[in-house]
C-alpha cells in the first residue's frame, strides 16, 4: 500500500495552481442524469472520488468519456438501471446524490445506504424526507434505498438542518418536478451555487441559490450544457494552511478567493500577510503561527473540512487554541496521529485544546479520512526529520496531484511503497 514521505522543516516557495472542486465536481456529474442531452463539463479535477462517480454512472448507462485534461462529457441518452450498487456506494457517500436525479429522470432508482464513515453516522433523513414531501415512495429493505414516484411535485421543504448534499439531492429532483419546489434553511456553500448555475445552463428555473431559501420552478426537460467547474476552496485552505505552518512564500492561480475568506481571516489573525487579486492568492509566512481559535459552521463560517489542517498549523504555533467541530460528530481522529509528532491536544467533548509547540517529530503515522491525511501531510511539511504517511488513498479521493504540487514548492515529498 503507498505511503508519502515527507522530510520536513523546509520552507515553502512558488506557485501552484488549484485544481477544480470536487464537492462542485460530484453533484454536477449527476445532473447529467436529468437530460438526455451531452453534458460537456471543464475543470474536473482528476481524482479517485470522480472516478468512482464516472464509474457509478457508467453502470446505469450513461455515456461517460475519457477525462482529458479536465474536460469530461456525459450523456445519459437513456437510462437502463437506475441503481447505485453497495460495492461502490460504500466507497464514496456522494453516491447518494444519483437519487434525486434518477426519480426526477425516470420515476424510479435503488440506491445503497451510504452507511458511516470515520467522521460520524452520515443519515440521509433529510435527503428522503425531502423527496417524500415531492410525492416519492422510499422504503428501506436490505440496505438499500427503493424509491418510486410518477411525477415528482414541487414542495415547500423546511430542512431540519444544513445539509450540503440534502440540499444539492432536492434541488437536483425540484428540477424536473411538476410546480415549484422551496427549500428553506437550504445549504449556502459555494459548490451548491456551482450546481445551480451548471443546471442554470441546462434550462433550469433556479433562484436563491447561496441564500437558505432556494425556489425551484419544475420543467419538463432539460438540454444539455457547457459548465466550467469552480475552484476548490479547499484544497486552497489547505495549501494556505500548509505555508502558515511551515513558513515561506506561495502564490496560488486559478483560485476563488471569495470563497475561502473564512479561511484567510484565520491565517491572518495567526500572523500570515495575504493579498488576493481576481482568481490569485498570495500568502507569506515568517517564523512560528501564532494559535488560532475557530468554530466549524455551514458556510460562510469555518469550514469544517478545514478544521483538521487549521490543528496542523495550530500544533507548531505560538500559544494556546480552541477547535471546537460542530458539524460531524467524530472529527477529531487526526489528532490522535498528530500526538505521534509530538503535538500536545487534549479533547473535550467536540472541543480540541491545541498548545503549540516549538517543534514536531516526524514519525509513522496513519490516515483515517481524508481531510485527517491533510492534516498528517501539513505536519509533516513543518517536523523535523522523516514522516511516513500510511493509508493515502483517504488523499487521492479528494487531492488532484499532491506530491507534485508540494515538490514543486520545495517540499521534500515522495510516494513510496
Ligand atoms: C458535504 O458532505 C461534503 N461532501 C463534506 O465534505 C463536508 O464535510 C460536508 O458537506 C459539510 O460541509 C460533499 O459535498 C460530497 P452534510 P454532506 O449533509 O453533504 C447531518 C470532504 O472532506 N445530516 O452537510 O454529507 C450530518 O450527519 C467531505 O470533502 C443529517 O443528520 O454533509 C452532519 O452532521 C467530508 N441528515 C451534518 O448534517 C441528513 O440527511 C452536515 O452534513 C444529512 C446530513
Amino acid at each position: 500500500m503507498d505511503k508519502l514521505q515527507i522530510i520536513g522543516g523546509r520552507l515553502l516557495a512558488g506557485e501552484v495552481r488549484v485544481s477544480g472542486a470536487k464537492n462542485a465536481a460530484l453533484p454536477i456529474m449527476c445532473a447529467s442524469l436529468l437530460t438526455d442531452q451531452p453534458l460537456a463539463l471543464d475543470n474536473v479535477p482528476s481524482l479517485m472520488d470522480v472516478r468512482t462517480m464516472s464509474k457509478l454512472l457508467a453502470q446505469m448507462g450513461v455515456e461517460v468519456g475519457d477525462q482529458e485534461g479536465g474536460r469530461v462529457q456525459l450523456q445519459a441518452a437513456n437510462i437502463a438501471n437506475p441503481v447505485a450498487g453497495y460495492e461502490l456506494v460504500k466507497t464514496m457517500r456522494a453516491s447518494v446524490l444519483v437519487l434525486g436525479p434518477l426519480l426526477a429522470r425516470c420515476g424510479r432508482a435503488k440506491v445503497s445506504l451510504p452507511g458511516g464513515c470515520a467522521i460520524g453516522a452520515r443519515p440521509v433523513d433529510q435527503h428522503v424526507r425531502g423527496l417524500q414531501a415531492m410525492g416519492a415512495e422510499i422504503t428501506v429493505e436490505q440496505g438499500y434505498m427503493h424509491a418510486t414516484a410518477k411525477r415528482l411535485r414541487g414542495a415547500r421543504i423546511a430542512m431540519d438542518l444544513v445539509t450540503v448534499t440534502g440540499t444539492e439531492n432536492l434541488m437536483l429532483a425540484a428540477c424536473l418536478a411538476e410546480g415549484t419546489t422551496l427549500l428553506e434553511n437550504a445549504a449556502r456553500e459555494p459548490e451548491v451555487v456551482d450546481l445551480a448555475h451548471c443546471l442554470r445552463a441546462m434550462g433550469a428555473k433556479i433562484e436563491g441559490d447561496g441564500s437558505q431559501a432556494i425556489r425551484i420552478q419544475g420543467v419538463n426537460a432539460l438540454s444539455g450544457a457547457r459548465h466550467r467547474v469552480m475552484p476548490d476552496r479547499i484544497e486552497t485552505g489547505t495549501y494556505l494552511a500548509a505555508v502558515a505552518a511551515a513558513g515561506g512564500k506561495v502564490r496560488l492561480s486559478a483560485a476563488a478567493p471569495e470563497t475561502v475568506a473564512a479561511t484567510i481571516q484565520a491565517l491572518r489573525e495567526a500572523g500570515a500577510k495575504i493579498s488576493c487579486r481576481a482568481d490569485m492568492i498570495e500568502i507569506e509566512m515568517d517564523g512560528r503561527p501564532g494559535s488560532v481559535s475557530v468554530t466549524t459552521a455551514p458556510y460562510p463560517g469555518f469550514p469544517t473540512d478545514m478544521q483538521a489542517q487549521l490543528m496542523a498549523m495550530n500544533c507548531v504555533a505560538r500559544g494556546k487554541a480552541e477547535i471546537t467541530e460542530t458539524i460531524f460528530e467524530n472529527r477529531f481522529m487526526h489528532a490522535l496521529e498528530l500526538q505521534r509528532l509530538g503535538a500536545d491536544i487534549s479533547i473535550q467533548g467536540n472541543t480540541a485544546v491545541v498548545q503549540g509547540v516549538a517543534r514536531l517529530q516526524g514519525a509513522s503515522v496513519m490516515a483515517t479520512d481524508l481531510r485527517a491525511s491533510a492534516s498528517l501531510v501539513v505536519a509533516g511539511l513543518v517536523a523535523q526529520g522523516e514522516t511516513l504517511i500510511d493509508r493515502i488513498y483517504h488523499l487521492d479521493r479528494g487531492y488532484e496531484a499532491l506530491e507534485r504540487k508540494l515538490a514543486g514548492l520545495g517540499a521534500k515529498i515522495a510516494r513510496v511503497r
